[in-house]
């Protein structure tokens, strides 16, 4: 748990703190029982340092099969410096030194994220054929699929060139695009690999994605016809709430993908950002990667909130698949006042407590009750990460007894999402609208409108209006969303 589980010390267990592989297998069960799908992640870029092969690494000798499987390098400057330039996603070198069996210093290991988390060499045979088999023991106890973590991580330039950092850099390669370590092309021969694994699967079984890359032509690449299913839409995610950046971010995201065949993906917020309620509150709202937008202004919660909800209904009605994150339903916002000692991400030590990371979009959800632990957990257990007592107002039993909240929003749009066949199968087209007013219909019968302008528009009526993310009537007020069943006039 040096980063939040991102460093597996075992592929083929479950950690005893979250239960058992009989655990796994019941869930996995009861899942397929009320028709939901189960996507595990897969962190193949990186072991733990407690992985019995980092251990045998250390224990051997420079040069042996044991290192080769990792990246050991001598250093330069007669060992005393690392062997280049590269920088930790967590802040630092991404090297460390380590001492060899007879206690002298020695080699250097790249980790691209936290010390504990050395970076495997995939063009090792011996790795690929191992995580071969990682893939088919879970695609064997019948999970839906997989989510591969950090994917341009996994393929390094030849001879592991310099960035070209400012020397005495800590943080410059924070989305590492355009580095000798990420997006280079050898991931795809990880990914083909992989793919031809699911297909040997019967049933659906899909793969997705992690991947922040340059720009939606580069994403295509993971999702060619022989590669991943789907990925994550970062540009979407990081876009700010803006209507001209959004609409470009829609079209070259279609476009990009259309080209590949691939169906488009988009994602407002995830584990690794502040969430989105928070970050729409702000005059800056365009999202930092891995929690280090620290040091922004406050955020105006009640703006944020009603821009988030907007969001919902604008993402939900755009073709492709939409991935939420635990807590949007809620409109739960970053948890910005976390006390230090509570701190857990290791972006806060290895940033010298600049960073506070990502800890504040990961506090437990609250399901129920007036006070915390809000039936996360047995009543008198502390939650791994505070949560605050504003809480109480948005457990899933309030939100749920309420027809305004942003719960009921979420489980409405799910529903017509379901059921209105439009948003299954036509094209979105835009509509003529004011530069501030995203429109745009899926078929004849349905029509999306997103107001991101300061003024109220009108609708032509609010018989048409299906479902609104704020008060409506006829009206559609500023930063507010509305789903129509038909276009009506212009
Ligand atoms: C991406 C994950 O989403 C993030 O939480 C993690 O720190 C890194 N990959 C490293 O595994």
């Amino acid at each position: 748990m040096a980063d939040g589980g991102y460093d597996v010390s075992d592929y083929c267990d479950i950690d005893a703190r979250f239960g058992t592989l009989a655990d796994a297998d019941a869930l996995i069960a009861d899942a397929h029982g009320l028709g939901l799908r189960v996507v595990i992640d897969l962190v193949a870029n990186h072991t733990s340092s407690e992985h019995p092969w980092f251990t045998a690494a250390l224990a051997a000798a420079p040069g042996s099969p044991e290192r080769d499987r990792y990246f050991f390098r001598d250093g330069r400057s007669g060992g005393e410096e690392p062997p280049n330039d590269w920088i930790s996603a967590f802040g630092g070198s991404a090297w460390t030194r380590v001492s060899e069996p007879d206690g002298r210093p020695g080699q250097w290991y790249l980790h691209l994220f936290a010390p504990e988390q050395p970076d495997l060499d995939w063009d090792q045979s011996a790795v690929r054929e191992a995580f071969d088999a990682v893939l088919r023991f879970w695609l064997d106890r019948g999970v839906d699929g997989l989510r591969v973590d950090a994917a341009p991580a996994m393929a390094k330039q030849p001879g592991l060139p310099d960035a070209g950092h400012v020397p005495g850099a800590r943080f410059e390669s924070r989305t590492w695009v355009g580095n000798p370590h990420w997006d280079v092309d050898g991931v795809h021969d990880i990914l083909r690999r992989w793919r031809a694994i699911g297909d040997g699967y019967d049933g659906d079984r899909l793969f997705v994605t992690e991947a922040v890359v340059r720009d939606p032509e580069r994403l295509s690449r993971y999702v060619r016809p022989d590669e991943m299913h789907t990925s994550f839409n970062f540009d979407y995610l990081t876009a700010p709430w803006e209507p001209r950046r959004l609409r470009t971010v829609i079209d070259e995201s279609i476009a990009a993908l259309d080209r590949v065949g691939a169906p488009p993906t988009w994602v407002l917020s995830s584990h690794d950002e502040t969430r989105h309620v928070t970050r729409f509150g702000r005059a800056d709202s365009s999202a930092a990667t891995m929690g280090f937008d620290t040091g922004r202004p406050p955020a105006d919660l009640d703006l944020g909130l009603r821009r988030a909800r907007a969001a919902a209904l604008l993402t939900l009605a755009l073709p492709g698949s939409a991935y939420l994150y635990q807590g949007e339903e809620l409109g739960l916002p970053e948890v910005e006042d976390l006390p230090d000692e509570a701190l857990q991400d290791p972006t806060w030590e290895r940033s010298g407590h600049t960073a506070r990371g990502r800890d504040g979009c990961r506090v437990p959800l609250p399901w129920s009750g007036d006070t915390t632990p809000f039936g996360f957990t047995t009543e008198g257990i502390a939650p791994w990460l505070p949560q605050p007592t504003s809480w109480a107002a948005l457990t899933v039993a309030a939100q749920g007894a309420d027809p305004a909240s942003t719960l009921s929003l979420y489980r409405a749009a799910l529903r017509l999402r379901r059921s209105v066949p439009a948003l299954h199968a036509e094209p979105l087209s835009w509509v003529s609208s004011d530069d501030d007013v995203l429109a745009f219909d899926r078929g004849p019968a349905f029509r999306c409108v997103v107001n991101l302008s300061d003024r109220s528009i009108d609708l032509g009526g609010q018989d048409r209006v299906l479902l609104a993310s704020g008060p409506c009537s006829g009206s559609l007020p500023p930063d507010t969303a509305a789903w129509l069943s038909s276009p009506g006039e212009e």
